[in-house]
């Protein structure tokens, strides 16, 4: 649990940027997420990791009712304030860590955790703790950023992460999910990739970096050794880099 007072500076300072973030509010993720979920309308669900609402405020228009949980105060505050002003009114809200949720085991319809794993040491630990809440046959949707492929590559991009970000822990592989799935007791349904871009402006002033962190990211991404330029694409035009990234994006089922 040793991270969670890094998530707790890290967000706490940045908090309103990431209910104002345009990635994070992109429509047509989220369409394309609520479409996957298609809820009836019946469900209770939970949305791990709610940030600055994004996923809550999506998923709350299809079911009965959804707790929003974050363990960092100024961020539920944020999804609150998101939550008004959309006029929805069938969202509570919990403070609690994800790899302790304080809900009795077969709470849920739905679990939504929306990029957020990669703050998380013991993330197959989490994704065990939102299988045990959820119902037998219930959703849990994850998304989040796909670890890069070559081993040295991944850890390049995991160290140019945490100079963005202290909180930041590690972006999981392809095979690190799977291994997460079956010891959660959870049935792949759906998996896709989704290509995306880290505009290094915008992406370092939503988490308050450093001018000399941003510094050091860019002396990093102009100086790739060969066996991570392979696999970490990043270009610049003038003073600003743009870092390919993908997002991967998992519909399980509880066994
Ligand atoms: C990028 S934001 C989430 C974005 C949001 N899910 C959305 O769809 O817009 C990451 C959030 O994860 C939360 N977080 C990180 N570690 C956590 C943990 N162990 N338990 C609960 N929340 C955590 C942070 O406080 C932060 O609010």
């Amino acid at each position: 649990m040793e991270n969670k007072n890094a998530v707790r500076i890290q967000f706490s300072k940045n908090a309103e940027k990431y209910r104002k973030s345009r990635t994070h509010s992109d429509t047509e993720t989220l369409n394309h997420i609520f479409n996957l979920i298609s809820p009836r309308g019946t469900e209770k669900a939970l949305d791990v990791g709610c940030g600055g609402g994004h996923m809550t405020a999506a998923i709350a228009k299809g079911v009965r009712e959804v707790v929003a949980l974050d363990v960092t105060p100024e961020m539920l505050v944020q999804t609150g304030k998101l939550a008004e002003e959309r006029k929805l009114h069938n969202l509570s809200f919990c403070l609690a860590d994800a790899r302790n949720l304080p809900f009795q085991t077969k709470t849920f319809n739905v679990v939504s955790c929306r990029i957020v794993l990669h703050h998380i040491q013991e993330a197959g630990a989490a994704i065990a703790e939102m299988s045990r809440v959820l119902r037998k046959g219930g959703k849990l949707l994850i998304q989040d950023i796909l670890g890069l492929d070559g081993k040295e590559a991944r850890s390049y991009m995991d160290n140019i992460d945490r100079l963005r970000d202290p909180s930041h822990i590690k972006n999981y592989g392809r095979e690190e999910w799977t291994n997460f799935l079956e010891r959660g007791g959870l049935k792949l349904v759906y998996s896709e990739l989704i290509p995306g871009v880290y505009t290094l402006e915008d992406w370092t002033t939503r988490s308050g970096t450093p001018s000399d962190c941003v510094y050091e990211i860019k002396t990093k991404l102009s100086n790739m050794p060969v066996n991570v330029s392979k696999y970490l694409k990043a270009t610049h035009s003038g003073e600003d880099w743009a870092i390919q990234m993908r997002y991967i994006l998992i519909l399980a089922t509880k066994k």
